[in-house]
């Protein structure tokens, strides 16, 4: 729609996977291409959510440099996407100190996300008050981090996967709290756009989520992968026992239903339709065959983009420093307007 203002952030934690190509970046993609007046679009890295969780400086540096050129390389347009990274907006980190100040630990606590990774940063044995005892603030605080994200622009559509949508309704609630306390009209209440592609599960554990936290690679199909690298880890891809033709079935077959997920994120076609065209196939070698061939074809021309963004870090700095002071030309002038509002 026109005179939106659409916003998403990706965490500089790891290498970019297909489960944020398809749940996330392709789709912001796709919304930047829709033409619409006066619709400003926010791209960037999560780099303060990044380290919510220990990470080394050095390689938080490359990861960051990573994901822009992951961005630009699947297709988003620097000319027409603001394209950032969090740190470099100092209004998220004041607007984050506003809304904590009206955030209650009952909303945090009732958040399940901090909860996993807490208890991956554990052994499973401790106790659950342990946990919360040893739990960082930050881990804890992160989504009302990712509301001020978010609210700092003034946002009206937030494009993410379906693991985001709880964090999502506390940004929502965050809104309408300080709209209620301060008797403004201030904040819009941001929309969730669920991306159509179903979540992606890891290949080697398809009861969990592909995640750039995994520390089994194995598990990931990276954008910059070689072809070679890609046929090797679908051909290890954990599939089933089950002889002939195959079929959907997520909690029967999740193995299998993951790579048709992939499929249908693909060919941006839907399950039903997937399934259909899949006939031909007899065997997981086939389907694994045909999976492979499909990514490999999609990052073929991104990879070698992606390659030479990364060589050219000048551009890249280039091109962020451009986002920021586009960012923070919204974000200051909308930080004045709260300061005013709060009485500072
Ligand atoms: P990760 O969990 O890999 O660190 P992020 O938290 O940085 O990913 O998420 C970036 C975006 O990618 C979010 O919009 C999220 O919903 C989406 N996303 C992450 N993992 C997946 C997945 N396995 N399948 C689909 N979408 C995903
Ligand atoms: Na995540």
């Amino acid at each position: 729609p026109n005179n939106s203002t659409i916003f998403s952030l990706i965490q500089p934690t790891g290498k970019i996977h297909i489960g944020n190509y398809l749940g996330a970046i392709n789709s912001w993609k796709e919304l930047s291409e829709v033409e619409s007046e006066g619709t400003k679009y926010l791209f960037g890295t999560a780099d303060l959510h990044a380290i919510t969780q220990t990470i080394d400086a050095k390689i938080l540096k490359q990861y960051r440099m990573e994901a822009i050129a992951s961005l630009i390389s699947s297709g988003l347009n620097p000319e027409k996407c603001i394209l950032f990274h969090q740190s470099a907006v100092p209004e998220h980190s004041e607007l984050n100190w506003y809304l904590t100040c009206i955030t209650s630990m009952g909303m945090l606590n009732r958040m399940t996300q901090w909860k996993s990774k807490a208890h991956q940063d554990q052994t499973s044995s401790i106790f659950e008050e342990k946990v919360l005892e040893q739990t960082k603030a930050g881990l804890l605080c992160y989504p009302v981090l990712q509301a001020a994200d978010i609210l700092i622009y003034k946002s009206t559509h937030v494009p993410v996967g379906d693991d985001q949508s709880q964090h999502l309704e506390l940004t929502r609630n965050l809104a309408q709290s300080f709209n209620h306390i301060y008797k403004t009209k201030f904040f819009p209440m941001p929309k969730t756009l669920l991306t159509p592609a179903k979540k992606i599960l890891s290949l080697r554990n398809p009861l969990k989520k592909m995640s750039k936290s995994d520390v089994d690679q194995s598990s990931c199909i990276y954008v910059t992968e070689s072809s070679e690298e890609i046929s090797k880890k679908i051909r290890k891809a954990t599939t089933d026992s089950i002889q002939g033709k195959i079929y959907y079935d997520p909690v029967g077959r999740p193995g299998v239903s993951n790579l048709i997920n992939i499929i249908s994120g693909l060919t941006k076609k839907s399950i039903d339709e997937t399934v259909v065209d899949l006939q031909w196939i007899n065997d997981h070698k086939q389907l694994k065959d045909h999976v492979t061939e499909l990514i490999v074809e999609e990052f073929k021309e991104k990879r070698h983009m992606y390659d030479q963004l990364l060589n050219d870090v000048a551009y890249l700095d280039k091109i962020c420093q451009q986002g920021r002071d586009k960012a923070r030309e919204i974000a200051s002038d909308n930080i004045k307007q709260i300061r005013g509002i709060i009485g500072l």
